[in-house]
């Protein structure tokens, strides 16, 4: 059989186009992936299993849950909003205490003490099926607490 120079480099090229193709699409379908998983919710557990005038922490969430008297649920970050140290819960006022500059929020994450000016984050709550569902990707900022802002079931 003959050796077919140009046949070769052709087929060559293919090859390494058909490389290139495969590479791009393969890394087009993994930041899709990674769109969706960011997009994942947070699934805290359900509504039943949370008592009412009650905070619950969720480190791996970074986030606290807190249900209302009324049933409302308020899921706040934990980062403080001065320079964003982890705040710790406050057992007897049911508020939050930050270690780091001694800022403190009350129970629905309100300043009560600066140098924070502003209340700690919120979570979006979706409750589909009796579960609780938090979207941590999407912090929200606000001025103050308002009812609007709790989720009930
Ligand atoms: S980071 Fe919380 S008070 Fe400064």
């Amino acid at each position: 059989m003959k050796f077919n120079r140009r046949k070769f480099i052709k087929r060559l090229l293919v090859a390494i186009a058909s490389v290139e193709a495969f590479f791009i699409i393969k890394g087009g379908v993994s930041k899709v992936e990674q769109a969706n998983a960011k997009k994942e919710l947070f699934n805290a557990g359900k509504v039943d299993s949370f008592h009412k005038n009650k905070t619950y922490p969720f480190s791996t969430g970074h986030f606290f849950l807190r249900r209302f008297e009324d049933g409302g649920f308020l899921a706040m970050s934990v980062k403080c909003t001065h320079l964003g140290c982890v705040v710790n819960s406050n057992l007897e006022t049911g508020g939050f205490n930050c270690p780091c500059h001694r800022s403190q929020f009350n129970r629905f994450g309100e300043v009560l003490a600066a140098p924070a000016t502003r209340p700690l984050d919120i979570f979006p709550i979706v409750i589909k099926n009796g579960e609780i569902l938090i979207d941590t990707n999407k912090a929200v900022k606000r001025t103050s607490f308002e009812k609007s802002q709790l989720t009930y079931a």
